[in-house]
Parts: C-alpha cells; sequence; structure tokens
C-alpha cells in the first residue's frame, strides 16, 4: 500500500508549481479523491488505540467537534508533508555530504550539530506565504491589508547578520537556529519525527555504506514548492 500512497501524495504535490498542466491537474485531483476514498474505508476499519486517527475520529464520532472533510484535509497535509518533505531532506542532506566530503558520524554531538547545519544549508522548503490581515509595516516596507508576502526560509538561512560564513557549509557549526522548520504558530508539526528519519537513515546508509561516494553530479528538480533531487546517483563500494 505504501507504493500506492507515495504515488497519490506525488501527483497531488505536483501541483505546487508555477504553471501546472491540465493532465497534472486532473492526477491531483484524482489521487485526492482515491486518497479521500482510502481514509474513509480505513477510518471506517480502524480500531481504537492511542493514536493521532483514532484522536481525530473520536473528536468527530463523540464530540461532533470536527466534520469528516476536515479529518481527511489534516490527513493529506500530515501524509504529504511528512512524505515529500522527508524523502528531499534525506536526498539533499546525503548529496550534501558526498560533495562536502563528509560524512556521518558516530558522535552524538557531532551528528546533532551536522543534522542543523544540513538543515540549514540545503533545505527541501524554502518558500511559503502569508497575507496580511491587516496593514502592517516592518522596516521600510509596507504590507497592505490582504497583501500576498513570500517568506524566503532558505534565504533567512543564508543571512550573513545571523551566520557567520553563511555560504559555506560548516558541519560543527554550533549554532542552532534555522528557519527550514518554519517559525511561530506554524511551526512544523513534525519537526522532531523529521529530524529522527534524517538521523536513522545517515546513520543506517553510511553503516550499511561506508565509503559511499558521487557517482556522478546530480540536478535538483524543476519544481516550485519542493527543492528536491531529479536523482543521486552513487557508488556505494
Ligand atoms: C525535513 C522534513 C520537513 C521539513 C523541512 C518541514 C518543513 C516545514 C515547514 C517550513 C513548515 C512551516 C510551513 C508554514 O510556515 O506555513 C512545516 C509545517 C508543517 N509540517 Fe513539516 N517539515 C518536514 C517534515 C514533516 C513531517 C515528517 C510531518 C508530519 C508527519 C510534517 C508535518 C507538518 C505539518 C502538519 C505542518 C503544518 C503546521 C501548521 O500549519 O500549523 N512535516 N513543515
Amino acid at each position: 500500500m505504501h507504493t500506492q500512497l507515495s504515488e497519490w501524495s506525488n501527483n497531488m504535490v505536483s501541483m505546487y508549481q508555477i504553471s501546472s498542466s491540465y493532465e497534472k491537474k486532473l492526477l491531483a485531483v484524482k489521487a485526492s479523491e482515491n486518497f479521500s476514498s482510502y481514509i474513509k474505508s480505513f477510518l471506517k476499519n480502524k480500531k481504537k488505540s492511542n493514536d493521532l486517527i483514532s484522536h481525530l475520529k473520536s473528536l468527530k464520532y463523540n464530540q461532533k467537534k470536527i466534520t469528516l472533510d476536515q479529518i481527511i484535509a489534516n490527513l493529506i497535509l500530515l501524509f504529504n508533508a511528512g512524505n515529500e518533505a522527508t524523502t528531499h531532506m534525506i536526498g539533499n542532506s546525503i548529496y550534501t555530504l558526498l560533495d562536502k566530503k563528509y560524512s556521518y558520524g558516530t558522535n552524538n554531538k557531532e551528528n546533532e550539530q551536522l543534522i542543523n547545519e544540513l538543515m540549514r544549508y540545503n533545505p527541501p522548503l524554502h518558500f511559503f506565504s502569508r497575507f496580511a490581515k491587516e496593514k502592517v509595516i516592518i522596516e521600510d516596507y509596507v504590507f497592505e491589508n490582504g497583501s500576498s508576502i513570500g517568506l524566503l526560509l532558505a534565504a533567512g538561512n543564508r543571512d550573513p547578520k545571523i551566520f557567520k560564513r553563511p555560504n559555506d557549509f560548516l558541519p560543527n557549526r554550533s549554532q542552532i537556529n534555522n528557519l527550514s522548520l518554519g517559525i511561530g504558530e506554524h511551526f512544523c508539526l513534525g519537526s522532531h519525527l523529521a529530524r529522527l528519519e534524517l538521523k536513522i537513515s545517515l546513520k543506517e546508509i553510511y553503516k550499511k555504506f561506508p565509503n559511499l561516494s558521487l557517482k556522478k553530479k546530480p540536478s535538483y528538480l524543476n519544481s516550485y514548492h519542493f527543492r528536491g533531487l531529479k536523482e543521486l546517483k552513487v557508488k556505494a563500494f
């Protein structure tokens, strides 16, 4: 089932483009319809347990605080956010490590710093937007009520006022704050899971293939929302 879920997720997020073809839009609609039907039957058969889906289900059926559509929308958000961003974060990180001739080691403190720096240096999500709900003035900029604002998170990660040598990959950088998981009210709900997945995958990959090296310089997807690789060709031995 996970292959099917990934395919639906890929088709849904392919909508996040500057201009998406009619065929892509149709695929995205079809994928969200299929995903919704899957969730409906999944919810029907799901036994109560101590997990997020059971809690959402109980909010709907016992307390009538959430609708079925809201559950489906939240699960689609969770699934797409969790699947796509993490996949590209792992690919971008392996590429950065290979390109910078660095590897994932065994020292926990060093690994923590390394994970932060990988997230700062080469994140999968660069851009989110907001709408001003009232007139806002930030330094010399005036945002009128209703105007749309692009937040360039990845550019913030390279702010020379905050980060010394911002364009260099420094695996031992001690500064931990960066914007790759967002900030404020919408800070990434899956931040701990995202870091854990990155840690575990790098640990396991480097344990299995300690001599990993780059076979060919990869290129990035021509994508608006996610910054990730088309493919990554490596030599394992
Ligand atoms: C490396 C992987 C990930 C990155 C780089 C990432 C990044 C982000 C960012 C930048 C935001 C803020 C969006 C905004 O300000 O509008 C966000 C929100 C969110 N993320 Fe992640 N994320 C990752 C993994 C995950 C995972 C694994 C999950 C869940 C399984 C997840 C679930 C969410 C959800 C539900 C939100 C929306 C939170 C809200 O609007 O209140 N993310 N993520």
